[in-house]
Protein backbone atom coordinates (compact mmCIF):
# COMPACT_ATOMS: atom_id res chain seq x y z
CA UNK A 1 0.00 0.00 0.00
CA UNK A 2 1.14 3.49 -0.76
CA UNK A 3 0.76 6.18 1.16
CA UNK A 4 -1.51 9.31 -0.49
CA UNK A 5 0.49 12.05 -0.96
CA UNK A 6 -1.78 15.24 -0.35
CA UNK A 7 -4.72 15.51 -2.58
CA UNK A 8 -4.04 19.00 -3.91
CA UNK A 9 -0.65 17.78 -5.21
CA UNK A 10 -2.86 16.45 -8.55
CA UNK A 11 -3.35 20.29 -9.24
CA UNK A 12 0.51 21.02 -9.79
CA UNK A 13 2.50 20.39 -12.32
CA UNK A 14 5.77 19.31 -12.23
CA UNK A 15 8.68 22.33 -13.40
CA UNK A 16 9.89 21.25 -16.74
CA UNK A 17 13.25 22.58 -17.21
CA UNK A 18 14.78 23.62 -20.50
CA UNK A 19 15.99 19.99 -22.18
CA UNK A 20 19.69 19.20 -22.30
CA UNK A 21 20.83 17.45 -24.92
CA UNK A 22 24.26 16.77 -25.56
CA UNK A 23 26.08 18.84 -28.83
CA UNK A 24 22.81 20.81 -28.63
CA UNK A 25 22.66 24.45 -28.69
CA UNK A 26 20.67 25.41 -25.42
CA UNK A 27 18.67 28.80 -25.89
CA UNK A 28 15.48 27.74 -23.98
CA UNK A 29 16.91 28.54 -20.03
CA UNK A 30 17.63 32.08 -20.50
CA UNK A 31 21.64 31.20 -19.12
CA UNK A 32 23.71 33.38 -19.75
CA UNK A 33 26.58 31.45 -22.65
CA UNK A 34 29.54 33.57 -21.31
CA UNK A 35 29.86 31.99 -17.80
CA UNK A 36 30.94 33.58 -14.97
CA UNK A 37 33.97 36.20 -14.24
CA UNK A 38 37.29 34.49 -14.64
CA UNK A 39 38.21 35.28 -11.09
CA UNK A 40 35.09 33.43 -9.34
CA UNK A 41 36.73 30.41 -10.49
CA UNK A 42 39.99 31.18 -9.62
CA UNK A 43 39.01 32.47 -6.02
CA UNK A 44 37.31 29.00 -5.77
CA UNK A 45 39.98 26.74 -6.72
CA UNK A 46 42.29 28.72 -4.56
CA UNK A 47 40.58 28.38 -1.80
CA UNK A 48 39.88 24.86 -2.55
CA UNK A 49 43.31 23.89 -2.77
CA UNK A 50 44.04 26.02 0.40
CA UNK A 51 41.59 23.82 2.18
CA UNK A 52 39.52 27.33 3.13
CA UNK A 53 36.67 26.13 2.55
CA UNK A 54 35.94 23.87 5.12
CA UNK A 55 33.15 21.46 3.16
CA UNK A 56 33.05 19.43 6.50
CA UNK A 57 31.50 22.17 8.15
CA UNK A 58 28.22 23.68 7.60
CA UNK A 59 28.27 27.53 5.83
CA UNK A 60 30.00 29.82 8.10
CA UNK A 61 27.37 32.81 8.89
CA UNK A 62 30.27 35.32 9.01
CA UNK A 63 30.47 34.69 5.24
CA UNK A 64 27.02 34.90 4.42
CA UNK A 65 27.26 38.01 6.31
CA UNK A 66 30.04 39.35 3.86
CA UNK A 67 27.70 38.33 0.88
CA UNK A 68 24.96 40.60 2.14
CA UNK A 69 27.31 43.14 2.61
CA UNK A 70 28.80 43.06 -0.60
CA UNK A 71 25.14 43.12 -1.94
CA UNK A 72 23.46 45.69 0.07
CA UNK A 73 26.56 48.04 -1.64
CA UNK A 74 25.77 46.30 -4.92
CA UNK A 75 22.03 46.82 -4.76
CA UNK A 76 22.12 50.29 -3.59
CA UNK A 77 18.66 52.33 -3.04
CA UNK A 78 19.61 52.66 0.86
CA UNK A 79 19.03 49.05 1.78
CA UNK A 80 21.13 47.66 4.04
CA UNK A 81 22.50 44.43 5.32
CA UNK A 82 19.70 43.91 6.85
CA UNK A 83 17.19 43.88 4.30
CA UNK A 84 18.97 41.33 2.23
CA UNK A 85 17.71 37.57 2.40
CA UNK A 86 19.67 34.52 0.68
CA UNK A 87 18.18 31.42 -1.01
CA UNK A 88 18.94 28.95 -3.30
CA UNK A 89 18.47 30.82 -6.17
CA UNK A 90 15.33 33.32 -6.47
CA UNK A 91 13.50 30.37 -6.47
CA UNK A 92 14.31 29.31 -2.80
CA UNK A 93 13.62 33.05 -1.94
CA UNK A 94 10.11 33.03 -3.58
CA UNK A 95 9.53 29.38 -1.86
CA UNK A 96 10.04 30.83 1.57
CA UNK A 97 7.95 33.94 1.05
CA UNK A 98 5.07 31.81 0.13
CA UNK A 99 5.44 29.77 2.53
CA UNK A 100 5.91 33.12 5.20
CA UNK A 101 2.53 34.55 3.50
CA UNK A 102 0.25 31.81 2.10
CA UNK A 103 -2.01 29.74 4.69
CA UNK A 104 -4.80 27.47 3.53
CA UNK A 105 -7.57 29.05 1.09
CA UNK A 106 -5.13 32.53 0.50
CA UNK A 107 -4.72 33.72 -2.58
CA UNK A 108 -2.19 35.56 -5.32
CA UNK A 109 -2.56 37.03 -8.00
CA UNK A 110 -0.09 36.38 -10.90
CA UNK A 111 -0.53 38.27 -14.38
CA UNK A 112 -0.05 35.51 -17.04
CA UNK A 113 1.57 34.59 -19.08
CA UNK A 114 4.86 34.82 -16.71
CA UNK A 115 7.23 32.51 -14.68
CA UNK A 116 5.19 29.20 -13.65
CA UNK A 117 6.91 29.07 -10.44
CA UNK A 118 4.91 31.02 -8.81
CA UNK A 119 1.79 29.48 -9.21
CA UNK A 120 2.98 25.85 -7.89
CA UNK A 121 4.82 27.65 -5.04
CA UNK A 122 1.69 29.31 -3.67
CA UNK A 123 -0.42 25.91 -4.50
CA UNK A 124 2.20 23.77 -2.67
CA UNK A 125 1.50 26.10 0.21
CA UNK A 126 -2.38 25.42 0.34
CA UNK A 127 -3.29 28.74 -1.40
CA UNK A 128 -5.06 30.00 -4.87
CA UNK A 129 -3.64 31.52 -7.47
CA UNK A 130 -5.69 33.97 -9.35
CA UNK A 131 -4.86 34.85 -12.95
CA UNK A 132 -4.82 38.21 -14.62
CA UNK A 133 -4.10 38.30 -17.94
CA UNK A 134 -1.47 40.68 -19.74
CA UNK A 135 -2.72 42.50 -22.56
CA UNK A 136 -1.55 40.46 -25.32
CA UNK A 137 -1.32 41.76 -28.71
CA UNK A 138 0.59 44.84 -28.52
CA UNK A 139 3.08 44.19 -25.50
CA UNK A 140 1.69 42.11 -22.93
CA UNK A 141 1.22 45.19 -20.25
CA UNK A 142 0.29 44.80 -16.54
CA UNK A 143 -3.81 45.00 -16.61
CA UNK A 144 -3.20 47.87 -13.35
CA UNK A 145 -6.83 48.46 -12.71
CA UNK A 146 -7.81 44.59 -13.27
CA UNK A 147 -4.85 43.50 -10.94
CA UNK A 148 -6.06 46.03 -7.89
CA UNK A 149 -9.81 45.31 -8.72
CA UNK A 150 -8.99 41.07 -8.43
CA UNK A 151 -6.94 41.63 -4.88
CA UNK A 152 -9.77 41.24 -2.11
CA UNK A 153 -8.90 39.98 1.65
CA UNK A 154 -7.72 36.61 1.17
CA UNK A 155 -4.86 38.12 -1.32
CA UNK A 156 -1.59 38.04 0.15
CA UNK A 157 0.69 38.30 -2.60
CA UNK A 158 1.34 39.71 -5.89
CA UNK A 159 3.86 38.38 -8.14
CA UNK A 160 5.28 40.83 -11.08
CA UNK A 161 8.36 39.80 -12.92
CA UNK A 162 10.00 42.66 -14.21
CA UNK A 163 11.33 42.42 -17.20
CA UNK A 164 8.98 39.60 -17.47
CA UNK A 165 9.67 36.16 -18.60
CA UNK A 166 8.80 34.91 -21.24
CA UNK A 167 7.81 38.44 -22.67
CA UNK A 168 10.70 40.37 -21.96
CA UNK A 169 9.19 44.10 -20.25
CA UNK A 170 9.18 45.46 -17.44
CA UNK A 171 6.46 47.05 -15.10
CA UNK A 172 6.75 50.99 -15.60
CA UNK A 173 7.41 52.29 -11.94
CA UNK A 174 4.47 54.76 -11.84
CA UNK A 175 2.09 51.39 -12.31
CA UNK A 176 3.72 49.15 -9.92
CA UNK A 177 3.73 52.21 -7.44
CA UNK A 178 -0.30 52.76 -8.32
CA UNK A 179 -0.58 48.63 -6.98
CA UNK A 180 1.60 49.24 -4.14
CA UNK A 181 -0.22 51.81 -2.67
CA UNK A 182 -3.62 50.46 -3.54
CA UNK A 183 -3.18 47.07 -1.77
CA UNK A 184 -1.34 48.79 0.98
CA UNK A 185 -1.11 46.21 3.86
CA UNK A 186 -3.62 43.97 2.30
CA UNK A 187 -1.03 41.88 -0.11
CA UNK A 188 2.82 41.64 -0.26
CA UNK A 189 4.03 42.87 -3.34
CA UNK A 190 6.64 40.90 -4.55
CA UNK A 191 9.00 42.18 -7.92
CA UNK A 192 11.01 39.69 -9.64
CA UNK A 193 14.05 40.99 -10.94
CA UNK A 194 15.76 38.05 -12.10
CA UNK A 195 16.89 40.16 -15.09
CA UNK A 196 17.17 43.63 -13.95
CA UNK A 197 20.87 43.78 -15.12
CA UNK A 198 20.12 43.61 -18.78
CA UNK A 199 16.96 46.28 -18.20
CA UNK A 200 19.39 48.54 -16.56
CA UNK A 201 16.82 49.39 -14.45
CA UNK A 202 15.72 48.21 -10.84
CA UNK A 203 12.55 49.52 -8.19
CA UNK A 204 14.90 48.30 -5.64
CA UNK A 205 14.34 51.73 -3.87
CA UNK A 206 10.52 50.95 -3.21
CA UNK A 207 11.58 48.54 -0.32
CA UNK A 208 12.31 51.40 1.63
CA UNK A 209 9.52 53.59 0.52
CA UNK A 210 6.97 50.36 0.97
CA UNK A 211 6.72 48.28 3.91
CA UNK A 212 4.71 45.47 1.35
CA UNK A 213 7.39 45.32 -1.59
CA UNK A 214 10.12 42.40 -1.86
CA UNK A 215 12.52 42.49 -4.85
CA UNK A 216 14.13 39.32 -5.99
CA UNK A 217 17.63 39.01 -7.62
CA UNK A 218 19.93 36.77 -8.39
CA UNK A 219 23.57 35.23 -9.45
CA UNK A 220 21.96 32.74 -12.18
CA UNK A 221 21.48 35.40 -15.16
CA UNK A 222 23.92 37.93 -15.46
CA UNK A 223 26.43 36.66 -13.28
CA UNK A 224 26.20 33.07 -14.87
CA UNK A 225 26.41 31.12 -11.84
CA UNK A 226 22.95 29.48 -12.51
CA UNK A 227 24.53 26.16 -11.52
CA UNK A 228 25.58 27.23 -7.58
CA UNK A 229 22.11 28.41 -6.99
CA UNK A 230 22.22 31.95 -5.56
CA UNK A 231 19.46 34.19 -5.05
CA UNK A 232 18.16 37.07 -2.99
CA UNK A 233 15.33 39.35 -1.90
CA UNK A 234 15.65 43.03 -0.79
CA UNK A 235 12.91 42.45 1.79
CA UNK A 236 11.67 45.50 4.04
CA UNK A 237 13.38 45.06 7.69
CA UNK A 238 10.15 44.11 9.60
CA UNK A 239 10.02 40.59 7.67
CA UNK A 240 13.41 39.68 8.11
CA UNK A 241 12.48 37.70 11.65
CA UNK A 242 9.75 35.81 10.11
CA UNK A 243 12.11 35.39 6.81
CA UNK A 244 14.82 33.72 9.17
CA UNK A 245 11.78 31.40 11.37
CA UNK A 246 10.57 30.08 7.53
CA UNK A 247 13.87 29.68 5.83
CA UNK A 248 15.50 26.44 5.84
CA UNK A 249 19.05 26.89 7.26
CA UNK A 250 22.13 26.89 5.12
CA UNK A 251 20.32 26.72 1.88
CA UNK A 252 23.06 28.69 0.26
CA UNK A 253 26.41 26.54 0.45
CA UNK A 254 29.81 27.53 0.95
CA UNK A 255 31.55 27.72 -2.47
CA UNK A 256 28.13 29.47 -3.57
CA UNK A 257 28.49 32.22 -0.97
CA UNK A 258 32.42 32.79 -1.53
CA UNK A 259 32.03 32.91 -5.96
CA UNK A 260 28.89 35.39 -5.41
CA UNK A 261 31.48 37.42 -3.32
CA UNK A 262 34.16 36.99 -5.93
CA UNK A 263 31.26 37.74 -8.84
CA UNK A 264 30.00 40.99 -7.28
CA UNK A 265 33.70 42.19 -6.72
CA UNK A 266 34.57 41.97 -10.23
CA UNK A 267 32.20 44.80 -11.38
CA UNK A 268 33.95 45.25 -14.84
CA UNK A 269 33.46 41.81 -15.75
CA UNK A 270 29.47 42.31 -15.47
CA UNK A 271 29.52 45.19 -17.04
CA UNK A 272 31.62 44.00 -20.14
CA UNK A 273 28.92 40.47 -19.88
CA UNK A 274 25.57 42.45 -20.09
CA UNK A 275 27.18 44.92 -22.74
CA UNK A 276 27.71 42.39 -25.20
CA UNK A 277 23.98 40.07 -24.16
CA UNK A 278 22.37 43.81 -24.96
CA UNK A 279 24.29 44.13 -28.00
CA UNK A 280 23.83 40.35 -29.60
CA UNK A 281 19.96 40.80 -27.84
CA UNK A 282 19.84 43.48 -30.79
CA UNK A 283 20.90 41.20 -33.54
CA UNK A 284 18.71 38.66 -32.18
CA UNK A 285 15.78 40.54 -32.05
CA UNK A 286 16.35 42.13 -35.64
CA UNK A 287 17.37 39.36 -37.09
CA UNK A 288 14.38 37.02 -35.74
CA UNK A 289 11.96 40.10 -37.22
CA UNK A 290 13.04 39.14 -40.79
CA UNK A 291 11.38 35.63 -39.75
CA UNK A 292 8.46 35.97 -38.14
CA UNK A 293 5.60 38.61 -37.93
CA UNK A 294 6.05 39.95 -34.51
CA UNK A 295 9.30 39.68 -32.04
CA UNK A 296 8.61 41.70 -29.09
CA UNK A 297 11.12 44.43 -27.51
CA UNK A 298 13.19 42.53 -25.09
CA UNK A 299 14.76 44.25 -21.58
CA UNK A 300 15.77 40.84 -20.41
CA UNK A 301 18.35 38.39 -21.55
CA UNK A 302 15.90 36.53 -24.75
CA UNK A 303 13.61 37.34 -26.80
CA UNK A 304 9.96 36.19 -27.50
CA UNK A 305 8.51 36.17 -30.97
CA UNK A 306 5.43 35.08 -32.28
CA UNK A 307 5.84 32.02 -34.49
CA UNK A 308 2.01 32.08 -36.13
CA UNK A 309 0.40 30.88 -38.36
CA UNK A 310 2.85 28.02 -37.09
CA UNK A 311 2.24 26.64 -34.08
CA UNK A 312 5.31 26.70 -31.48
CA UNK A 313 5.95 22.80 -30.94
CA UNK A 314 6.29 22.43 -34.63
CA UNK A 315 9.04 25.07 -34.81
CA UNK A 316 10.78 24.12 -31.91
CA UNK A 317 10.84 20.57 -33.13
CA UNK A 318 11.99 21.69 -36.57
CA UNK A 319 14.87 23.73 -34.42
CA UNK A 320 15.66 21.00 -32.08
CA UNK A 321 16.33 18.38 -35.45
CA UNK A 322 18.73 20.44 -36.16
CA UNK A 323 20.49 20.81 -32.70
CA UNK A 324 18.80 23.94 -31.43
CA UNK A 325 16.86 23.95 -27.89
CA UNK A 326 14.13 26.92 -27.52
CA UNK A 327 11.60 27.33 -25.69
CA UNK A 328 8.09 26.30 -26.90
CA UNK A 329 6.12 28.96 -24.68
CA UNK A 330 2.59 27.01 -25.21
CA UNK A 331 3.54 25.56 -21.47
CA UNK A 332 3.19 28.91 -20.10
CA UNK A 333 -0.04 29.48 -18.80
CA UNK A 334 -2.22 31.85 -20.71
CA UNK A 335 0.34 32.55 -23.77
CA UNK A 336 -1.47 29.99 -26.33
CA UNK A 337 0.04 27.87 -28.69
CA UNK A 338 2.28 30.21 -31.39
CA UNK A 339 5.05 31.68 -29.22
CA UNK A 340 8.61 30.79 -28.82
CA UNK A 341 11.47 32.08 -26.44
CA UNK A 342 14.77 32.11 -27.58
CA UNK A 343 17.90 33.26 -25.16
CA UNK A 344 20.28 35.47 -26.35
CA UNK A 345 23.68 32.97 -27.08
CA UNK A 346 26.87 33.99 -28.24
CA UNK A 347 27.33 35.77 -31.87
CA UNK A 348 27.76 32.27 -33.58
CA UNK A 349 24.53 30.50 -31.54
CA UNK A 350 22.44 33.55 -32.95
CA UNK A 351 23.52 33.08 -36.24
CA UNK A 352 22.27 29.44 -35.71
CA UNK A 353 19.45 29.94 -34.53
CA UNK A 354 18.62 32.53 -37.53
CA UNK A 355 20.23 30.64 -40.23
CA UNK A 356 18.17 27.21 -39.14
CA UNK A 357 14.66 29.36 -38.85
CA UNK A 358 15.21 31.17 -42.44
C1 LIG B 1 11.37 35.40 -13.65
C2 LIG B 1 12.29 34.39 -13.08
N1 LIG B 1 12.48 34.37 -11.77
C3 LIG B 1 13.32 33.48 -11.20
C4 LIG B 1 13.99 32.54 -11.95
C5 LIG B 1 14.85 31.55 -11.27
O1 LIG B 1 16.00 32.19 -10.82
P1 LIG B 1 17.06 31.43 -9.92
O2 LIG B 1 17.97 30.69 -10.81
O3 LIG B 1 17.72 32.53 -9.18
O4 LIG B 1 16.28 30.52 -9.01
C6 LIG B 1 13.83 32.52 -13.33
C7 LIG B 1 14.55 31.52 -14.13
O5 LIG B 1 14.47 31.37 -15.29
C8 LIG B 1 12.95 33.46 -13.91
O6 LIG B 1 12.73 33.48 -15.22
Amino acid sequence: MRVPVRASLQEIEEYKPGKLVKGAIKLSSNENPLGPSPEVIREIVKRLEAGELNLNVYPWEKNEEELRDEISRYVRGGSAKDNIVLGAGVDGVLDTLARIFIANGDEALIPIPTFSLYESLVKIAGGVPRYVKRSSGENFDVPVKNLISACNEKTKLIFISSPNNPTGNCIPEDEIREIIESVDSRAMVVIDEAYAEFAGSSLVNLVREYENVAVMRTFSKAFGLAGLRVGYGIIPEWLASAYKKVAMPFSVNSIAIKAAIAALRDQAYLRKTVERVKHERAFLTENLRRVFKKVYPSEANFVLADVSPAKSAVVCAKLMKRGIIVRDCSSFRGAGDSFIRVTVGTREQNEKVVEALI
